[in-house]
């Protein structure tokens, strides 16, 4: 689901280069068009981040998922070190006006959790940082 008609158009592009069927739709996280237990899995992909009602979108991916369905997430979310978190926090107003009412802060794995999901660790061990080749010296 993409609510936003450049990036719609741009998702749709990219499902036609994909070897399996996959519809885009319009609307949004909080009122997805699946039926009550419709659903083996929802995948939430740089998203929860921006969405304007976490709550009521978690409580809508709880509906449609089957009981023995899954929640798939990659998402930033608001550091564990203050340092970074002040950060985020200086840069979150000017980060939401460029993109397009994103926020750097969020605490998405307590609303997964406030949403009643019971997040299973770890979930995708991942690890992303910046790596400079050996023997350079820029910093
Ligand atoms: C940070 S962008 C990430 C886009 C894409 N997932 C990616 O990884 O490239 C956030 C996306 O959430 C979409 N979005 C915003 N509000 C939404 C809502 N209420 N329901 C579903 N998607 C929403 C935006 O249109 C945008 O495509």
């Amino acid at each position: 689901m993409e609510p936003e008609p450049r990036l719609r158009a741009l998702a749709e592009r990219a499902a036609e280069a994909v070897s399996m069927p996959v519809t885009v739709l319009p609307g949004r996280a909080e009122e997805l068009p699946g039926g009550d237990g419709s659903a083996d899995v929802v995948v939430a992909s740089l998203v929860l981040c921006t969405i304007a009602d976490v709550p009521a979108s978690l409580s809508e991916v709880a509906r449609v998922l089957k009981s023995t369905g899954e929640l798939r997430f990659y998402e930033h979310v608001r550091s564990s070190r203050s340092g970074f978190f002040r950060l985020q926090r200086l840069l979150d107003p000017l980060w939401r006006r460029l993109g397009c009412g994103c926020h750097l802060t969020r605490e998405t794995e307590r609303a997964i959790t406030d949403a009643g999901f019971t997040i299973e660790h770890p979930a995708s061990p991942s690890v992303i940082g910046i790596a400079r080749p050996p023997g350079c010296s820029a910093r």
